[in-house]
């Protein structure tokens, strides 16, 4: 079987940034796409934006018991692309536990939840790709439940992949995505930290549509760990 012509396409946190990237990436090529975030007018709004075929379904990852319910519309998914984050602060030494809750919650329950209940309508030469970062490698002051659920990514897509074979399953992490709505007004930590770049210059979203574009397209590639940095890590 190959890659589908025109797959169809869902993007768990699809509303903004590199999701809605990844969403605009595939309704400009004719692709059948559906976007979620959290609330339902936004992001039917946010749909209309992203232009062609695509819409938009209200999902909150936090809340893994409404997942198969309010995916109960899609019929069939070429590619998944789980993106969907909420900015956490958490340390150790001032540990919130309800915080820590809901983000293990949103990127280790609600992905895996979204996988489950989707895999029975994911076609041959289907592929999925969720969405961890670079703090799991590199962690920095409050980033103790980005730090631990980032890791956790790097496996819970082995086990996806064995147990829902033959869906692919791969993460990306990124770095510092210098254009993201995340960092794009924080220009001078951006200059600061580009310096510290083998080549002077950090991963954009543009390269990190590109990467997720060649994880779902790739069928040699299965349960991988893609950074996407610009070579950050190695200084
Ligand atoms: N940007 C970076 O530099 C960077 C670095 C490292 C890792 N990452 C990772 O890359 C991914 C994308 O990051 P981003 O910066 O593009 O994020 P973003 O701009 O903050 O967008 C997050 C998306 O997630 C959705 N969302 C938030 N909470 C949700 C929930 N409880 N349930 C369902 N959807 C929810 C938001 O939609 P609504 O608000 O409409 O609900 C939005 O569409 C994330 O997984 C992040 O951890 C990004």
């Amino acid at each position: 079987m190959t890659t589908p012509n025109k797959p169809s396409v869902l993007v768990i946190g699809g509303t903004g940034g590199i999701g809605f990237a990844i969403a605009k990436f595939y309704a400009d090529r004719g692709s059948k796409v559906v976007i979620t975030g959290r609330d339902a007018e936004r992001t039917a709004g946010v749909a209309k934006e992203v232009g062609g075929d695509t819409r938009g379904i209200a999902l909150d990852v936090a809340e893994p018991e409404r997942v198969e319910e309010a995916l109960k519309s899609i019929e069939h998914i070429d590619y998944l692309a789980l993106v969907a984050v909420e900015r956490d602060y958490n340390s150790a030494r001032e540990y919130d536990i309800a915080r820590a809750r809901r983000i293990v919650t949103m990127k280790l329950i609600g992905y895996t939840e979204v996988a489950h209940s989707l895999y029975p309508r994911m076609g041959a030469g289907a592929s999925a790709v969720l969405f961890g970062g670079l703090a799991s490698e590199r962690p920095y002051p409050g980033s103790t439940s980005i730090t631990t659920v980032n890791g956790a990514v790097s496996s819970l897509i082995r086990t996806l992949a064995v147990e829902l074979a033959p869906v692919r399953f791969n993460a990306i992490h990124p770095g510092i995505i210098s254009d993201s709505p995340a960092w794009r007004d924080k220009t001078d930590a951006i200059k600061n930290i580009e310096k510290r770049t083998p080549g002077g210059r950090l991963a954009t979203t543009g390269d990190v549509v590109h990467s997720v574009d060649f994880l779902f397209t790739n069928r040699g590639v299965n349960g991988i760990n893609l950074v996407i940095d610009g070579g950050w890590l190695l200084t």
